[in-house]
Protein backbone atom coordinates (compact mmCIF):
# COMPACT_ATOMS: atom_id res chain seq x y z
CA UNK A 1 0.00 0.00 0.00
CA UNK A 2 2.65 2.42 0.59
CA UNK A 3 3.50 2.58 -2.84
CA UNK A 4 -0.22 2.72 -4.59
CA UNK A 5 -1.70 6.04 -3.37
CA UNK A 6 -5.12 7.01 -3.11
CA UNK A 7 -7.10 7.67 -6.44
CA UNK A 8 -11.20 8.22 -6.58
CA UNK A 9 -10.53 5.73 -9.73
CA UNK A 10 -9.51 3.17 -7.40
CA UNK A 11 -11.79 3.29 -4.95
CA UNK A 12 -14.72 3.83 -7.10
CA UNK A 13 -17.24 1.34 -8.71
CA UNK A 14 -17.81 1.54 -12.01
CA UNK A 15 -21.19 0.80 -13.73
CA UNK A 16 -21.24 0.21 -17.76
CA UNK A 17 -24.05 1.38 -19.40
CA UNK A 18 -25.18 0.29 -23.46
CA UNK A 19 -27.36 3.37 -23.88
CA UNK A 20 -29.36 1.67 -26.38
CA UNK A 21 -30.72 -1.02 -24.14
CA UNK A 22 -30.90 0.79 -21.20
CA UNK A 23 -34.20 2.76 -20.70
CA UNK A 24 -36.11 4.02 -23.83
CA UNK A 25 -38.18 6.89 -23.08
CA UNK A 26 -39.00 8.81 -26.79
CA UNK A 27 -40.92 5.09 -27.42
CA UNK A 28 -38.61 4.52 -30.47
CA UNK A 29 -37.70 1.09 -28.99
CA UNK A 30 -34.31 2.44 -28.38
CA UNK A 31 -32.78 3.60 -24.90
CA UNK A 32 -31.89 7.04 -24.31
CA UNK A 33 -29.67 9.90 -22.97
CA UNK A 34 -33.33 10.82 -20.77
CA UNK A 35 -33.86 7.33 -19.91
CA UNK A 36 -30.74 7.24 -18.16
CA UNK A 37 -31.85 10.40 -16.13
CA UNK A 38 -34.52 8.81 -15.27
CA UNK A 39 -32.74 6.31 -13.71
CA UNK A 40 -30.51 7.80 -12.21
CA UNK A 41 -31.61 7.59 -8.27
CA UNK A 42 -31.36 3.73 -9.52
CA UNK A 43 -27.77 3.64 -10.28
CA UNK A 44 -27.28 5.86 -7.24
CA UNK A 45 -28.99 3.56 -5.02
CA UNK A 46 -26.46 0.78 -5.99
CA UNK A 47 -23.76 2.18 -4.57
CA UNK A 48 -21.45 2.62 -7.86
CA UNK A 49 -20.16 5.81 -8.29
CA UNK A 50 -18.84 6.29 -12.04
CA UNK A 51 -20.71 5.38 -15.50
CA UNK A 52 -18.79 4.39 -17.89
CA UNK A 53 -21.28 5.35 -21.15
CA UNK A 54 -20.77 3.43 -24.33
CA UNK A 55 -20.18 6.38 -27.36
CA UNK A 56 -23.71 8.52 -28.06
CA UNK A 57 -21.99 10.35 -30.66
CA UNK A 58 -23.74 11.16 -33.58
CA UNK A 59 -23.31 7.78 -36.08
CA UNK A 60 -25.25 5.73 -39.06
CA UNK A 61 -24.64 2.74 -36.24
CA UNK A 62 -22.91 0.42 -38.52
CA UNK A 63 -21.27 -0.98 -34.77
CA UNK A 64 -23.87 0.90 -32.98
CA UNK A 65 -22.34 3.91 -32.50
CA UNK A 66 -18.08 2.70 -32.30
CA UNK A 67 -18.16 4.35 -35.48
CA UNK A 68 -18.93 8.08 -35.17
CA UNK A 69 -19.43 10.67 -37.59
CA UNK A 70 -19.74 13.52 -35.29
CA UNK A 71 -17.24 13.43 -31.97
CA UNK A 72 -19.36 16.66 -30.75
CA UNK A 73 -23.02 15.58 -31.22
CA UNK A 74 -25.41 13.15 -29.94
CA UNK A 75 -26.78 10.99 -31.33
CA UNK A 76 -30.73 11.46 -32.54
CA UNK A 77 -31.85 8.28 -31.60
CA UNK A 78 -29.97 8.91 -27.79
CA UNK A 79 -31.25 12.68 -27.62
CA UNK A 80 -29.62 15.86 -27.84
CA UNK A 81 -26.91 17.78 -26.30
CA UNK A 82 -28.95 19.05 -24.28
CA UNK A 83 -30.43 15.54 -22.72
CA UNK A 84 -26.71 15.07 -22.51
CA UNK A 85 -26.22 18.36 -20.27
CA UNK A 86 -29.19 17.45 -18.08
CA UNK A 87 -27.69 14.05 -17.80
CA UNK A 88 -24.01 15.33 -16.49
CA UNK A 89 -25.94 18.03 -14.26
CA UNK A 90 -28.55 15.41 -12.36
CA UNK A 91 -24.87 13.11 -12.21
CA UNK A 92 -23.21 15.77 -10.46
CA UNK A 93 -25.72 16.36 -8.08
CA UNK A 94 -25.94 12.77 -7.38
CA UNK A 95 -22.02 12.48 -6.63
CA UNK A 96 -21.84 10.25 -9.93
CA UNK A 97 -18.89 10.53 -11.94
CA UNK A 98 -19.05 10.35 -15.66
CA UNK A 99 -16.46 8.33 -18.17
CA UNK A 100 -17.12 8.24 -22.02
CA UNK A 101 -16.31 6.28 -24.58
CA UNK A 102 -13.20 8.00 -26.84
CA UNK A 103 -13.52 5.70 -30.04
CA UNK A 104 -10.47 7.40 -32.07
CA UNK A 105 -9.02 4.46 -33.20
CA UNK A 106 -11.50 4.80 -36.15
CA UNK A 107 -14.15 7.20 -37.35
CA UNK A 108 -17.15 6.30 -39.47
CA UNK A 109 -16.71 7.08 -42.98
CA UNK A 110 -19.56 9.22 -42.40
CA UNK A 111 -17.53 11.82 -40.79
CA UNK A 112 -16.47 14.69 -42.49
CA UNK A 113 -13.02 13.84 -42.78
CA UNK A 114 -13.20 10.91 -44.72
CA UNK A 115 -15.96 12.37 -46.46
CA UNK A 116 -13.07 15.19 -47.45
CA UNK A 117 -10.25 12.63 -47.09
CA UNK A 118 -11.75 10.33 -50.36
CA UNK A 119 -12.84 13.02 -52.52
CA UNK A 120 -9.01 13.63 -53.85
CA UNK A 121 -5.68 12.94 -53.61
CA UNK A 122 -4.97 16.69 -52.58
CA UNK A 123 -7.87 17.00 -50.16
CA UNK A 124 -6.33 19.10 -47.11
CA UNK A 125 -7.72 15.90 -45.41
CA UNK A 126 -6.43 13.19 -47.60
CA UNK A 127 -3.64 12.55 -44.28
CA UNK A 128 -6.18 11.72 -41.96
CA UNK A 129 -6.67 8.51 -43.27
CA UNK A 130 -4.37 5.31 -44.56
CA UNK A 131 -4.70 5.20 -47.81
CA UNK A 132 -2.73 2.56 -50.68
CA UNK A 133 -2.84 4.17 -53.76
CA UNK A 134 -3.60 1.14 -56.24
CA UNK A 135 -0.76 1.78 -58.86
CA UNK A 136 1.92 0.43 -55.50
CA UNK A 137 -0.03 -3.04 -56.67
CA UNK A 138 -2.03 -4.74 -54.45
CA UNK A 139 -1.39 -4.00 -50.32
CA UNK A 140 0.12 -5.91 -47.54
CA UNK A 141 -2.34 -8.22 -46.30
CA UNK A 142 -4.26 -6.70 -43.28
CA UNK A 143 -6.70 -8.74 -41.35
CA UNK A 144 -10.23 -7.20 -40.52
CA UNK A 145 -12.70 -7.91 -37.81
CA UNK A 146 -16.07 -7.28 -39.26
CA UNK A 147 -15.10 -7.40 -42.69
CA UNK A 148 -17.05 -9.90 -44.64
CA UNK A 149 -13.49 -10.95 -46.95
CA UNK A 150 -11.65 -10.05 -43.56
CA UNK A 151 -9.93 -7.76 -45.60
CA UNK A 152 -8.82 -4.12 -43.71
CA UNK A 153 -8.33 -2.89 -47.15
CA UNK A 154 -10.27 -1.40 -48.60
CA UNK A 155 -10.57 -0.42 -52.65
CA UNK A 156 -12.01 3.17 -53.22
CA UNK A 157 -12.87 3.70 -56.94
CA UNK A 158 -12.64 7.49 -56.90
CA UNK A 159 -9.16 8.43 -56.17
CA UNK A 160 -7.94 4.46 -57.13
CA UNK A 161 -6.59 3.52 -53.35
CA UNK A 162 -7.36 1.07 -50.41
CA UNK A 163 -8.25 2.43 -47.26
CA UNK A 164 -6.89 0.87 -44.40
CA UNK A 165 -10.23 -0.53 -41.89
CA UNK A 166 -9.16 -2.65 -38.88
CA UNK A 167 -13.24 -2.58 -38.28
CA UNK A 168 -15.73 -2.51 -40.61
CA UNK A 169 -15.61 -0.75 -44.44
CA UNK A 170 -17.43 1.92 -42.52
CA UNK A 171 -14.85 2.58 -40.26
CA UNK A 172 -11.73 3.75 -41.79
CA UNK A 173 -8.73 3.76 -39.60
CA UNK A 174 -7.58 7.47 -38.50
CA UNK A 175 -4.08 8.13 -39.22
CA UNK A 176 -1.92 9.15 -35.65
CA UNK A 177 0.92 10.16 -37.48
CA UNK A 178 -0.45 12.97 -38.73
CA UNK A 179 -0.13 15.78 -36.21
CA UNK A 180 -3.17 17.55 -37.14
CA UNK A 181 -5.49 14.54 -36.49
CA UNK A 182 -3.74 14.49 -32.52
CA UNK A 183 -4.54 17.88 -32.48
CA UNK A 184 -8.23 17.24 -33.49
CA UNK A 185 -8.88 14.58 -30.86
CA UNK A 186 -6.62 16.63 -27.88
CA UNK A 187 -9.55 19.12 -28.66
CA UNK A 188 -12.09 17.58 -28.82
CA UNK A 189 -11.38 15.59 -25.74
CA UNK A 190 -11.11 19.14 -23.74
CA UNK A 191 -14.18 19.29 -25.52
CA UNK A 192 -15.98 17.19 -23.36
CA UNK A 193 -13.53 17.71 -20.28
CA UNK A 194 -14.65 21.37 -20.14
CA UNK A 195 -18.06 20.16 -20.01
CA UNK A 196 -17.23 18.43 -17.07
CA UNK A 197 -16.70 14.74 -17.72
CA UNK A 198 -14.60 12.84 -15.55
CA UNK A 199 -12.61 10.78 -17.92
CA UNK A 200 -12.51 8.45 -21.17
CA UNK A 201 -12.38 4.76 -21.05
CA UNK A 202 -10.28 4.50 -25.11
CA UNK A 203 -11.43 1.78 -27.42
CA UNK A 204 -8.43 -0.26 -28.80
CA UNK A 205 -6.17 2.26 -27.74
CA UNK A 206 -3.38 0.10 -28.16
CA UNK A 207 -3.86 -0.03 -32.53
CA UNK A 208 -3.52 3.86 -33.36
CA UNK A 209 0.20 3.60 -34.22
CA UNK A 210 0.97 2.04 -37.71
CA UNK A 211 4.15 1.39 -39.45
CA UNK A 212 2.84 3.82 -42.53
CA UNK A 213 5.03 1.96 -44.85
CA UNK A 214 2.47 -1.08 -43.98
CA UNK A 215 5.02 -3.62 -44.50
CA UNK A 216 3.77 -7.61 -44.60
CA UNK A 217 2.98 -8.73 -41.14
CA UNK A 218 6.37 -9.69 -39.83
CA UNK A 219 7.24 -13.36 -39.34
CA UNK A 220 7.78 -12.97 -35.55
CA UNK A 221 3.80 -12.18 -34.81
CA UNK A 222 3.70 -15.92 -35.77
CA UNK A 223 0.58 -15.00 -38.54
CA UNK A 224 -1.44 -12.81 -35.78
CA UNK A 225 -2.46 -9.98 -36.50
CA UNK A 226 -3.78 -9.00 -32.93
CA UNK A 227 0.02 -8.10 -31.14
CA UNK A 228 1.10 -6.46 -34.62
CA UNK A 229 -1.90 -4.00 -34.17
CA UNK A 230 -1.09 -3.28 -30.95
CA UNK A 231 2.36 -3.07 -31.18
CA UNK A 232 2.74 0.16 -33.31
CA UNK A 233 6.55 1.74 -33.29
CA UNK A 234 4.65 4.98 -31.91
CA UNK A 235 2.16 4.36 -29.54
CA UNK A 236 4.00 5.40 -26.26
CA UNK A 237 4.92 8.58 -27.90
CA UNK A 238 1.27 9.44 -28.82
CA UNK A 239 -0.12 8.25 -25.36
CA UNK A 240 2.63 9.99 -23.64
CA UNK A 241 1.95 13.14 -25.58
CA UNK A 242 -1.78 12.88 -24.87
CA UNK A 243 -1.11 13.24 -21.66
CA UNK A 244 0.99 15.95 -21.28
CA UNK A 245 -0.93 18.16 -23.91
CA UNK A 246 -4.49 16.97 -22.04
CA UNK A 247 -5.23 14.71 -20.02
CA UNK A 248 -2.58 15.71 -17.00
CA UNK A 249 -4.62 19.31 -17.14
CA UNK A 250 -7.53 17.25 -15.60
CA UNK A 251 -8.64 15.23 -12.57
CA UNK A 252 -9.91 12.66 -15.03
CA UNK A 253 -9.40 8.47 -15.33
CA UNK A 254 -8.94 6.91 -18.29
CA UNK A 255 -8.91 3.12 -18.76
CA UNK A 256 -7.56 1.21 -22.26
CA UNK A 257 -9.24 -1.44 -24.01
CA UNK A 258 -6.04 -3.06 -24.43
CA UNK A 259 -6.35 -5.98 -27.04
CA UNK A 260 -2.94 -7.90 -27.45
CA UNK A 261 -1.53 -6.29 -24.76
CA UNK A 262 0.71 -8.73 -22.58
CA UNK A 263 1.79 -8.95 -18.86
CA UNK A 264 5.18 -7.93 -19.72
CA UNK A 265 4.03 -4.82 -21.77
CA UNK A 266 1.55 -3.82 -18.74
CA UNK A 267 3.37 -1.29 -16.96
CA UNK A 268 4.29 0.05 -20.26
CA UNK A 269 0.60 1.94 -20.33
CA UNK A 270 0.20 2.57 -16.83
CA UNK A 271 3.09 3.37 -14.50
CA UNK A 272 2.11 6.27 -13.14
CA UNK A 273 5.92 8.00 -14.01
CA UNK A 274 5.48 7.24 -17.83
CA UNK A 275 2.44 9.98 -17.85
CA UNK A 276 -0.02 7.37 -20.37
CA UNK A 277 -2.80 5.71 -18.94
CA UNK A 278 -4.60 4.72 -15.59
CA UNK A 279 -5.48 2.02 -16.23
CA UNK A 280 -6.59 -1.19 -18.67
CA UNK A 281 -8.83 -3.72 -19.49
CA UNK A 282 -6.55 -6.80 -20.33
CA UNK A 283 -7.93 -9.85 -22.49
CA UNK A 284 -6.68 -12.78 -20.83
CA UNK A 285 -9.90 -14.08 -19.32
CA UNK A 286 -12.28 -13.31 -22.06
CA UNK A 287 -10.03 -15.80 -24.45
CA UNK A 288 -9.23 -18.82 -21.56
CA UNK A 289 -12.53 -20.21 -22.83
CA UNK A 290 -12.32 -19.99 -26.26
CA UNK A 291 -10.29 -21.47 -29.16
CA UNK A 292 -9.61 -20.53 -32.95
CA UNK A 293 -9.27 -17.96 -34.72
CA UNK A 294 -11.15 -14.56 -34.49
CA UNK A 295 -13.35 -15.28 -37.44
CA UNK A 296 -14.81 -18.68 -35.92
CA UNK A 297 -13.67 -19.37 -32.64
CA UNK A 298 -15.19 -21.99 -30.12
CA UNK A 299 -16.87 -20.79 -26.92
CA UNK A 300 -16.38 -23.79 -24.46
CA UNK A 301 -17.72 -24.78 -20.54
CA UNK A 302 -14.42 -26.58 -20.46
CA UNK A 303 -12.27 -23.69 -18.26
CA UNK A 304 -10.46 -24.59 -15.64
CA UNK A 305 -10.69 -22.83 -12.02
CA UNK A 306 -7.03 -23.14 -11.78
CA UNK A 307 -6.44 -20.87 -15.04
CA UNK A 308 -8.57 -18.52 -13.60
CA UNK A 309 -6.80 -18.11 -10.90
CA UNK A 310 -3.29 -17.87 -12.26
CA UNK A 311 -4.82 -15.16 -14.68
CA UNK A 312 -5.76 -13.04 -11.81
CA UNK A 313 -3.07 -13.63 -9.76
CA UNK A 314 -0.69 -12.58 -12.63
CA UNK A 315 -2.18 -9.77 -13.27
CA UNK A 316 -2.57 -8.71 -9.60
CA UNK A 317 0.75 -9.26 -8.98
CA UNK A 318 1.99 -6.85 -12.16
CA UNK A 319 0.21 -3.82 -10.26
CA UNK A 320 1.18 -4.41 -6.21
CA UNK A 321 3.92 -1.57 -6.78
CA UNK A 322 3.23 0.27 -9.60
CA UNK A 323 0.23 1.20 -11.77
CA UNK A 324 -3.37 0.12 -11.05
CA UNK A 325 -6.09 -2.68 -12.81
CA UNK A 326 -9.34 -3.31 -13.66
CA UNK A 327 -11.53 -6.51 -12.83
CA UNK A 328 -14.71 -7.10 -15.01
CA UNK A 329 -16.23 -10.05 -16.40
CA UNK A 330 -18.06 -8.79 -19.24
CA UNK A 331 -19.17 -5.97 -20.99
CA UNK A 332 -21.01 -5.25 -24.34
CA UNK A 333 -18.86 -6.88 -26.47
CA UNK A 334 -18.79 -10.85 -24.35
CA UNK A 335 -21.22 -12.76 -23.15
CA UNK A 336 -22.89 -12.36 -19.56
CA UNK A 337 -20.83 -12.94 -16.68
CA UNK A 338 -23.29 -14.80 -14.65
CA UNK A 339 -23.79 -17.33 -18.30
CA UNK A 340 -19.81 -17.50 -19.16
CA UNK A 341 -18.39 -18.05 -15.73
CA UNK A 342 -21.06 -19.25 -13.55
CA UNK A 343 -24.41 -21.29 -14.29
CA UNK A 344 -27.21 -19.58 -15.41
CA UNK A 345 -29.40 -22.62 -14.69
CA UNK A 346 -32.67 -21.66 -11.97
CA UNK A 347 -30.97 -23.85 -9.08
CA UNK A 348 -27.66 -22.26 -9.40
CA UNK A 349 -28.57 -18.91 -10.72
CA UNK A 350 -29.02 -16.68 -7.68
CA UNK A 351 -25.50 -18.29 -6.15
CA UNK A 352 -23.35 -18.13 -9.15
CA UNK A 353 -24.34 -14.21 -10.10
CA UNK A 354 -23.91 -13.51 -6.47
CA UNK A 355 -20.31 -15.07 -6.10
CA UNK A 356 -19.53 -13.10 -9.10
CA UNK A 357 -20.45 -10.05 -7.99
CA UNK A 358 -18.20 -11.21 -4.97
CA UNK A 359 -15.41 -11.87 -6.39
CA UNK A 360 -15.04 -9.01 -8.85
CA UNK A 361 -15.89 -6.95 -5.33
CA UNK A 362 -12.91 -8.41 -3.19
CA UNK A 363 -10.24 -8.13 -5.52
CA UNK A 364 -7.81 -5.11 -6.24
CA UNK A 365 -8.57 -3.46 -9.44
CA UNK A 366 -11.50 -0.66 -9.98
CA UNK A 367 -14.28 -3.11 -10.82
CA UNK A 368 -16.22 -2.44 -13.70
CA UNK A 369 -20.25 -4.23 -13.81
CA UNK A 370 -22.12 -4.29 -17.26
CA UNK A 371 -25.63 -2.77 -16.45
CA UNK A 372 -27.93 -6.17 -15.53
CA UNK A 373 -24.91 -7.98 -13.69
CA UNK A 374 -26.61 -6.32 -10.15
CA UNK A 375 -29.62 -8.09 -11.15
CA UNK A 376 -27.99 -11.44 -12.74
CA UNK A 377 -29.25 -11.15 -16.25
CA UNK A 378 -28.09 -14.15 -18.77
CA UNK A 379 -27.12 -15.08 -22.26
CA UNK A 380 -30.09 -14.39 -24.69
CA UNK A 381 -29.14 -17.41 -26.53
CA UNK A 382 -30.64 -16.34 -29.82
CA UNK A 383 -31.65 -19.18 -32.19
CA UNK A 384 -32.22 -17.39 -35.03
CA UNK A 385 -29.74 -15.08 -37.43
CA UNK A 386 -33.03 -12.85 -37.63
CA UNK A 387 -32.45 -12.46 -34.13
CA UNK A 388 -29.07 -11.35 -34.33
CA UNK A 389 -28.54 -7.49 -34.85
CA UNK A 390 -24.48 -7.19 -34.05
CA UNK A 391 -22.39 -6.59 -37.07
CA UNK A 392 -19.50 -8.89 -35.31
CA UNK A 393 -22.13 -12.01 -36.22
CA UNK A 394 -24.09 -10.93 -39.23
CA UNK A 395 -20.54 -10.25 -41.19
CA UNK A 396 -19.01 -13.47 -39.60
CA UNK A 397 -21.68 -15.30 -40.81
CA UNK A 398 -21.72 -14.37 -44.79
CA UNK A 399 -17.44 -15.00 -44.39
CA UNK A 400 -18.34 -18.02 -43.19
CA UNK A 401 -20.78 -18.55 -45.76
CA UNK A 402 -18.06 -17.91 -48.44
CA UNK A 403 -16.60 -20.66 -47.05
CA UNK A 404 -18.54 -22.94 -47.08
CA UNK A 405 -18.10 -23.61 -43.41
CA UNK A 406 -21.24 -25.55 -41.37
CA UNK A 407 -23.29 -22.31 -40.64
CA UNK A 408 -25.43 -24.30 -38.13
CA UNK A 409 -22.33 -24.98 -35.58
CA UNK A 410 -21.17 -21.46 -36.29
CA UNK A 411 -24.82 -20.01 -35.05
CA UNK A 412 -25.05 -23.00 -31.76
CA UNK A 413 -21.40 -21.28 -30.80
CA UNK A 414 -23.33 -18.16 -31.66
CA UNK A 415 -25.90 -18.83 -29.04
CA UNK A 416 -23.14 -19.11 -26.10
CA UNK A 417 -20.62 -16.63 -27.50
CA UNK A 418 -22.28 -13.27 -29.50
CA UNK A 419 -22.40 -9.72 -28.32
CA UNK A 420 -25.82 -9.37 -28.81
CA UNK A 421 -26.11 -11.89 -25.66
CA UNK A 422 -25.17 -9.07 -23.62
CA UNK A 423 -26.84 -6.12 -25.53
CA UNK A 424 -30.56 -7.23 -24.89
CA UNK A 425 -32.67 -4.60 -22.86
CA UNK A 426 -32.56 -4.21 -19.06
CA UNK A 427 -35.34 -5.56 -17.58
CA UNK A 428 -36.66 -3.40 -15.28
CA UNK A 429 -40.18 -4.66 -14.35
CA UNK A 430 -42.89 -7.06 -15.15
CA UNK A 431 -44.22 -4.48 -17.21
CA UNK A 432 -44.29 -5.39 -21.69
CA UNK A 433 -41.02 -5.52 -22.96
CA UNK A 434 -39.55 -5.72 -18.80
CA UNK A 435 -40.46 -1.81 -18.67
CA UNK A 436 -37.90 -0.96 -21.28
CA UNK A 437 -40.29 0.40 -23.70
CA UNK A 438 -43.29 0.83 -24.86
CA UNK A 439 -42.50 0.18 -28.24
CA UNK A 440 -41.10 -3.09 -30.37
CA UNK A 441 -37.30 -3.08 -28.74
CA UNK A 442 -34.36 -2.82 -31.53
CA UNK A 443 -33.46 -5.56 -30.12
CA UNK A 444 -35.35 -8.82 -28.73
CA UNK A 445 -35.89 -8.60 -24.72
CA UNK A 446 -34.92 -11.86 -22.62
CA UNK A 447 -38.01 -13.56 -21.38
CA UNK A 448 -36.42 -14.94 -18.12
CA UNK A 449 -37.54 -10.60 -17.30
CA UNK A 450 -41.13 -12.50 -16.27
CA UNK A 451 -38.90 -15.31 -14.04
CA UNK A 452 -37.07 -12.89 -10.88
CA UNK A 453 -34.61 -11.32 -13.30
CA UNK A 454 -35.97 -7.90 -13.11
CA UNK A 455 -35.19 -5.10 -10.77
CA UNK A 456 -39.28 -4.51 -9.46
CA UNK A 457 -39.00 -7.86 -7.86
CA UNK A 458 -35.41 -8.05 -6.98
CA UNK A 459 -35.91 -4.82 -5.21
CA UNK A 460 -38.74 -6.34 -2.54
CA UNK A 461 -36.62 -9.62 -1.92
CA UNK A 462 -34.15 -8.81 0.69
CA UNK A 463 -32.13 -11.85 -0.25
CA UNK A 464 -32.18 -11.18 -4.02
CA UNK A 465 -29.03 -10.90 -6.76
CA UNK A 466 -29.90 -7.17 -6.68
CA UNK A 467 -29.39 -6.73 -2.62
CA UNK A 468 -27.05 -8.73 -2.26
CA UNK A 469 -24.83 -6.52 -4.83
CA UNK A 470 -25.64 -3.44 -2.91
CA UNK A 471 -25.01 -5.00 0.45
CA UNK A 472 -21.19 -6.04 -1.01
CA UNK A 473 -20.46 -2.62 -2.73
CA UNK A 474 -21.50 -0.79 0.58
CA UNK A 475 -18.84 -3.86 1.94
CA UNK A 476 -16.03 -2.72 -0.65
CA UNK A 477 -16.16 0.67 0.10
CA UNK A 478 -16.16 0.48 3.68
CA UNK A 479 -13.14 -1.64 4.20
CA UNK A 480 -10.42 -0.20 2.42
CA UNK A 481 -8.27 -3.45 2.73
CA UNK A 482 -10.18 -5.19 0.34
CA UNK A 483 -9.39 -1.73 -2.20
CA UNK A 484 -5.43 -1.48 -1.74
CA UNK A 485 -4.72 -4.79 0.33
CA UNK A 486 -2.22 -7.11 -0.84
CA UNK A 487 -3.53 -10.59 -2.36
CA UNK A 488 -2.35 -13.78 -1.91
CA UNK A 489 -3.99 -16.95 -3.45
CA UNK A 490 -4.75 -19.65 -1.25
CA UNK A 491 -5.38 -23.12 -2.58
CA UNK A 492 -3.88 -22.83 -5.82
CA UNK A 493 -4.63 -26.59 -6.94
CA UNK A 494 -8.23 -26.70 -6.41
CA UNK A 495 -10.68 -26.76 -9.02
CA UNK A 496 -13.84 -25.77 -6.90
CA UNK A 497 -12.62 -22.88 -4.82
CA UNK A 498 -11.16 -20.01 -5.55
CA UNK A 499 -9.66 -18.87 -1.86
CA UNK A 500 -7.48 -16.35 -1.05
CA UNK A 501 -6.78 -13.03 1.54
CA UNK A 502 -6.20 -9.97 1.16
CA UNK A 503 -4.11 -7.51 3.57
CA UNK A 504 -3.56 -3.99 4.50
CA UNK A 505 -1.38 -3.37 7.42
CA UNK A 506 -3.46 -4.97 10.49
CA UNK A 507 -6.38 -5.42 7.78
CA UNK A 508 -7.10 -9.23 6.64
CA UNK A 509 -9.74 -10.93 4.74
CA UNK A 510 -10.08 -14.37 3.76
CA UNK A 511 -12.41 -15.36 0.54
CA UNK A 512 -14.03 -18.49 -0.42
CA UNK A 513 -15.95 -18.66 -3.79
CA UNK A 514 -16.88 -22.04 -4.64
CA UNK A 515 -17.18 -22.18 -8.86
CA UNK A 516 -18.67 -25.81 -8.30
CA UNK A 517 -22.52 -27.47 -8.82
CA UNK A 518 -22.00 -29.62 -5.63
CA UNK A 519 -21.34 -28.50 -1.91
CA UNK A 520 -17.51 -28.37 -1.44
CA UNK A 521 -15.23 -28.87 1.62
CA UNK A 522 -12.27 -27.28 2.08
CA UNK A 523 -9.48 -27.03 4.84
CA UNK A 524 -7.77 -24.19 5.38
CA UNK A 525 -4.92 -24.74 7.68
CA UNK A 526 -2.47 -22.22 7.89
CA UNK A 527 -4.57 -19.14 8.83
CA UNK A 528 -5.30 -18.29 12.19
CA UNK A 529 -9.20 -18.56 12.43
CA UNK A 530 -10.75 -18.30 16.09
CA UNK A 531 -11.55 -14.66 15.64
CA UNK A 532 -13.39 -13.75 12.66
CA UNK A 533 -16.42 -12.02 11.44
CA UNK A 534 -18.46 -13.46 8.91
CA UNK A 535 -18.86 -9.85 6.62
CA UNK A 536 -21.06 -11.81 4.10
CA UNK A 537 -22.11 -15.25 2.50
CA UNK A 538 -24.80 -15.17 0.20
CA UNK A 539 -25.75 -18.78 1.53
CA UNK A 540 -25.84 -20.42 5.07
CA UNK A 541 -22.39 -20.77 6.33
CA UNK A 542 -21.05 -24.08 7.66
CA UNK A 543 -18.15 -23.80 9.14
CA UNK A 544 -16.16 -25.72 11.50
CA UNK A 545 -13.75 -22.84 13.03
CA UNK A 546 -11.19 -25.23 15.09
CA UNK A 547 -10.36 -27.69 12.36
CA UNK A 548 -9.91 -24.76 9.65
CA UNK A 549 -12.98 -26.96 7.87
CA UNK A 550 -15.00 -25.16 5.61
CA UNK A 551 -18.27 -26.61 3.76
CA UNK A 552 -19.58 -24.21 0.78
CA UNK A 553 -22.82 -25.03 -0.93
CA UNK A 554 -22.66 -24.78 -4.53
CA UNK A 555 -21.29 -21.39 -6.00
CA UNK A 556 -21.34 -20.18 -2.10
CA UNK A 557 -19.48 -16.94 -1.71
CA UNK A 558 -17.59 -15.74 1.80
CA UNK A 559 -15.89 -12.68 3.22
CA UNK A 560 -14.86 -13.26 6.75
CA UNK A 561 -12.66 -10.51 8.27
CA UNK A 562 -10.01 -12.03 10.46
CA UNK A 563 -8.71 -10.87 13.61
C1 LIG B 1 -14.13 -2.37 -29.20
C2 LIG B 1 -15.53 -2.06 -28.82
O1 LIG B 1 -15.74 -2.39 -27.47
C3 LIG B 1 -16.41 -2.84 -29.75
O2 LIG B 1 -17.76 -2.83 -29.37
C4 LIG B 1 -16.22 -2.25 -31.13
O3 LIG B 1 -16.93 -3.03 -32.06
C5 LIG B 1 -14.75 -2.22 -31.54
N1 LIG B 1 -13.86 -1.82 -30.50
C6 LIG B 1 -14.55 -1.26 -32.67
O4 LIG B 1 -14.71 0.06 -32.23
Amino acid sequence: MAQLKRRWWKEGVVYQIYPRSFQDTSGNGIGDLKGITKRLDYIKSLGVNIIWLCPVYESPNDDNGYDIADYRKIMAEFGTMQDFDDLLAEMKLRGLKLVMDLVANHTSDEHFWFQESRKSRDNEYRDYYHWWPAEKGTPPKRWSYFDIDANAWKYDEKTDSHYLHYFSVKQPDLKWENPAVRKEVYDMLRFWFDKGVDGFRMDVIPFISKDTTYPELPKEFGGDFIPFYSNGPRLHEFLNEMNNEVLSKYDIMTVGEALGVTIDQALNFVDEDRKELNMFFHFDLMSLDRDGNEAFWMQSDQWKLTEFKEIHSKWDAVFSEKGWGTMYLNNHDFPRAVSRWGNDSKEHWRNSATMLQTFLLTMRGTPFFYFGEEIGMTNANFERLDDYKDINTLNRYKLLQQQNIDLEDFIENEKKASRDNARTPMQWSLDTHAGFTNNTPWIKVNPNYKTGINVEEQEKQSDSVLNYFRKMVKIRKSHLGLIYGGYQLVLPENEQVYAYTRSLDTERYLILLSFSEESTQVAIDDIEFSKADLLISNDECQTEKTNHQFTLKPYQAVVYQLH
